[in-house]
């Protein structure tokens, strides 16, 4: 695979197999045979110390009209975007005549509060069951990609913008140097483009490997987004860790010269050259604990049935595809999975094809355990899962098993 950016060759270093799309969640039994699979493996791109996944099916196969991921429907993800504004704005990063654009804003969770705040915004999303969603409540969207075509016809409509944000979007866009040239074109010479991603320095840390899938092309670090950005001009000037998706980072960006670098930005850099994420070796080292946990898994799911004990899915998350793909786990290890989002229920889980069933299944008859797939929202769910966890059942993910 060449990288858009370098145009260099990328060798790959671990692969997860045959793996079909992450969101891919299949209505009918008789649709399995038609299913799409792909080669899921990563490279690194060591001259913009670049994580990435070398094939990814086309991004219109899955962020279109059936794209069942609904920001909304966790609690804690709606508090988290109230934050996230309030951070802006305590930053002066706009003010009551701005205009302020999302990338990937899905069903307006983060939105809703600029138009709360009657700030002027726009959304832009290519998901249209979440962007419909977001249009419902009187939200401004663009039905698509934002890429370069994208950004001339908001600059024609609009003009320049003072505020572009994004959170977990950015990773979705395979071709940076057009997303680049895009965010060119709207953002104002004073303007700031925020964005937070998965962070690659907890997904080593952590060995969440269920984070690579088609959806996440790359994960981001300081360094990588540092030295991309530089190349187009623009200059990365700060970083907030934050703890949203298991570990994530926000990256704050301005037009070269137009922000002062903080030391906070200096002392997470140093941080990752300590953990070496500049260097090939970390991710050679990083595929072999992948195969390591890979095994613990499995050995840990079949003790537990050879103990004759139920176990269920908690949370049929875009992760879970690759945990159950690549690790072999089917419906003779877990019965079904749970999923609290309407739009997944009585499907089949891609690949393995276990099926999803309401929430309600779960409190109806408590397994011994749970596969805690949806493990990014571990708190909000242990507060709301006493009554299973007082009754003796057990949560258990790959997270603990490190
Ligand atoms: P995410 O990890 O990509 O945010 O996806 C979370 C999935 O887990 C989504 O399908 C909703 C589901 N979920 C539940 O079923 N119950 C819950 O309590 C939470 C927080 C999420």
């Amino acid at each position: 695979m060449n990288c858009k950016i370098t145009g260099k060759l990328l060798s790959p270093i671990h692969s997860f197999g045959k793996m079909p799309m992450a969101n891919n969640f299949i209505e009918n039994e008789k649709d399995f045979e038609k299913e799409y699979f792909f080669n899921l493996e990563f490279s690194f791109n060591e001259e913009i110390s670049l994580f990435q996944i070398n094939e990814y099916p086309d991004a219109k196969n899955f962020f279109n009209e059936k794209y069942p991921f609904f920001t909304g429907l966790s609690k804690y993800m709606v508090n988290h975007f109230e934050k996230y504004y309030n951070s802006l704005n305590k930053k002066n990063l706009f003010n009551k005549n701005s205009f302020v654009l999302e990338i990937g804003s899905n069903d307006g969770s983060f939105l809703k509060n600029f138009q709360k705040n009657n700030i002027k915004c726009l959304g832009v999303d290519p998901s249209k069951s979440a962007s419909d969603k977001a249009k419902n409540v009187g939200l401004q969207i663009i039905d698509d990609f934002f890429n370069v075509q994208t950004a001339k016809k908001i600059f024609n409509k609009f003009g320049k913008v003072d505020l572009i944000v994004s959170a977990n979007a950015i990773c979705h866009i395979p071709d940076l140097n057009d997303l680049i040239s895009a965010i060119d074109i709207v953002l104002s010479e004073k303007g700031s483009f925020v964005f937070e991603e998965n962070y690659l320095l907890e997904m080593i840390k952590k060995t969440s490997f269920d984070q690579i899938y088609n959806e996440h092309i790359y994960i981001f670090s300081l360094i990588a987004i540092d030295k991309v950005f530089s190349l187009y001009g623009f200059k990365l000037y700060d970083c907030e860790p934050q703890s949203t998706h298991g570990g994530s980072m926000r990256y704050y960006i301005c037009r070269e010269g137009a922000q002062k670098v903080t030391n906070r930005l200096k002392i997470h850099m140093q941080i990752e050259i300590k953990n070496k994420l500049d260097k090939f070796e970390t991710y050679v080292k990083f595929g072999n604990d992948c195969e390591i946990l890979k095994s613990k898994i499995y050995k840990k799911l079949k003790k537990i049935k050879n103990d004759n004990k139920r176990i269920i899915g908690y949370g049929a998350t875009a992760k879970s595809t690759t945990i159950l793909n690549y690790c072999e786990i089917d419906n003779n290890i877990i019965d079904f999975i749970v999923d609290t989002t309407p739009e997944k229920h009585w499907k089949f889980s891609p690949g393995k094809h276990i099926q999803i069933l309401p929430y309600e299944f779960f409190e109806k008859d408590y397994p011994e355990y749970a596969y805690l797939f949806a493990w990014n929202h571990k708190d909000e769910i242990l507060i709301k899962e006493k009554k299973f966890t007082s009754n003796g059942g057990k949560f258990i993910s790959h997270i603990d098993l490190k």
